[in-house]
């Protein structure tokens, strides 16, 4: 991508910074290439501050001259902001989404626009160590498709998929995953404060058990099942083989995947109706 390539983001939030600092700090693209365009004058003010980008209020002038238009709002604004943008977004402009489970067909109608992109990142992408998962559609060319993992790569990591079925998916596994770890870690470290220990000590003990285990997981040169790898610290007899008993007797397994499919659903039911309300708007027995 040129370092002049024009990208607008319309939604300058959290993901929207992490993109905008990746993009500037790679020196992927010039900083005044970049626009950030949102509701509040103070946070385009912030953000033009912080990192010398242009900022405005006015969404449709933010996407005229780009050539990449980055639509990061929450879902609940998405409709809003397509009715803003709508015959605004230049024909050879390539759209990213990362808004949570916006269709491309929903993208594409809202904007009269072919060439759209859909991603899932995750929150570690603030500290570029996300994962993104994305998706293209047909009307995308090469070029583009490759402008697109470049602004993804930004933040970190990222897999294409070509089927855009798998972007729900991503949702509910690594788009939503830091949820889940940040309650897993959570909760040892209360068990932690719970033997005795100070919280800050067992915060210690948590986040570098979560670390090295996930190295150790990594090792690419030896790659092992996850069961062989809980095996291996599960003596006959001994404290794993207790406190696995009881995960099991729990249903933790059960309860982690009813948790992940439920973000499945939810991510779906967001993608044809943003303002559906959660969980009253779930069949009975599905919660
Ligand atoms: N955070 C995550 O971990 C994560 C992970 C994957 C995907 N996502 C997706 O990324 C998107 C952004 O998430 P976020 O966490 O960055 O949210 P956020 O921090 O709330 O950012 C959303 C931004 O959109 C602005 N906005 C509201 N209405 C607007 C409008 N009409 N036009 C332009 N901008 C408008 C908001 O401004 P005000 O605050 O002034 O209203 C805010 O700056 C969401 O769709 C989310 O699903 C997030």
């Amino acid at each position: 991508m040129k370092n002049d390539t024009k990208i607008a983001f319309i939604g300058p939030g959290v993901m929207a910074e992490a993109m905008i600092a990746g993009l500037i700090s790679q020196n992927v693209i010039s900083p005044a290439s970049i626009f950030a365009s949102g509701p509040s004058t103070a946070r385009a003010d912030e953000l033009g501050e912080r990192h010398a980008i242009k900022t405005g209020t006015d969404n449709a002038a933010a996407v005229e001259d780009a050539d990449v238009v980055v639509l990061a709002v929450k879902p609940q604004r998405l409709d809003l902001v397509l009715k803003d943008l709508r015959g605004s977004v230049k024909s050879s402009a390539l759209v990213v989404s990362i808004v949570a489970g916006a269709t491309i067909d929903k993208i594409g109608a809202g904007l009269n626009h072919a060439a759209v992109v859909r991603s899932m990142p995750n929150t570690p992408a603030q500290i570029g160590e996300g994962i993104t998962v994305w998706t293209a559609a047909e009307a995308v060319s090469d070029e583009q498709r490759e402008i697109a993992r470049e602004i993804l790569t930004a933040f970190g990591d990222e897999v294409f998929l070509d089927e855009e079925r798998f972007l729900d998916m991503a949702t509910a596994l690594s788009g939503t995953g830091p949820a889940y770890v940040f309650l897993f870690m959570e909760a040892m470290v209360d068990a932690g404060v719970h033997l005795g220990f100070s919280r800050r000590v067992a915060e210690i003990l948590v986040a570098k058990t979560f670390r090295g285990s996930v190295d150790f997981y990594s090792k690419p040169d030896d790659p092992l099942h996850l069961a062989r790898l809980r095996n291996q610290v599960t003596s006959p007899g001994g404290t794993s083989a207790a406190a696995l008993y009881y995960l099991e007797k729990a249903g933790f397994r059960t309860a982690i995947s009813r948790a992940i499919w439920a973000a499945y659903e939810r991510s779906r039911e967001l993608g044809v109706d943003s303002s559906a309300h959660w969980p009253e708007s779930l069949p009975e027995g599905s919660q």
